[in-house]
């Protein structure tokens, strides 16, 4: 008698947390579709042709982590068509790095917009994405689907595909002002 007592409220309790659980993830999904970015309307893939030359291990991390886990309250197209750019480098060399695009790449630092270049900001956000409820993401998922991030960044954003890129993303922000005029001024006329 006791022990199926127990066992009732045990389940009562786990069903609970359970509960819970979801719906503090439900309303960090309604939070996340409620507020679009201009990058929502982007494409939600990076083409074969580009994913073919990564190095393996960020292709893994790109199928398994960023389209499918990164995909759970938003669209993959809001990281892929994201402005942040990370320096490339580790520790303090990326601050001399970023010291240095200053002078060689300064056409990265007219517009936050197009380019926000940063030493650490993917690091930054996919941590803060971590922390949410319901995103499941282990430690070395995070880690593997940030250096995923700073290195497609690298590529798609800057050296050849930077006009390219310009021309994307200044696309995205202008077709997103006609849409949505008071979310675009919110985000990105601050
Ligand atoms: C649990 C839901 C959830 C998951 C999972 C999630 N996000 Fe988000 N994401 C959000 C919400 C909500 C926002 C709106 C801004 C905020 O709350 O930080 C957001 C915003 C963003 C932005 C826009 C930030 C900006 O200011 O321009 C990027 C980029 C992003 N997420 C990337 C990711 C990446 C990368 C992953 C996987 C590592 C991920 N998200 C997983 C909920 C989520």
């Amino acid at each position: 008698m006791r022990k199926s007592l127990l066992l009732v409220v045990a389940g009562i309790l786990m069903g609970g947390s359970a509960w819970a659980g979801d719906a503090a993830y439900e309303a960090e999904k309604a939070k996340a579709l409620a507020n679009p970015y201009a990058n929502d309307f982007g494409p939600d893939k990076i083409s074969d042709k580009d994913l073919a030359s990564y190095p393996v291990e960020l292709q893994d991390a790109y199928k398994n982590v960023l389209l499918i886990k990164c995909a759970k309250c938003h669209s993959s197209a809001r990281p892929l068509n994201s402005q942040f750019f990370e320096v490339a480098g580790k520790g303090a060399e990326k601050q001399a790095n970023l010291d240095k695009m200053k002078s060689t790449d300064s056409d990265m630092f007219f517009s936050k917009n197009v380019w926000q270049v940063e030493t650490d900001i993917w690091q930054r956000y996919v941590k803060r994405m971590m922390s949410k409820p319901g995103c499941d993401i282990s430690d070395a998922e995070g880690k593997a689907v940030y250096k995923f991030l700073s290195f497609d960044s690298q590529q798609r954003k800057a050296g050849k595909n930077k006009a390219a890129w310009k021309a994307h993303r200044e696309k995205l922000l202008a077709d997103f002002k006609t849409k949505n005029p008071a979310r675009y001024k919110e985000l990105y006329e601050k």
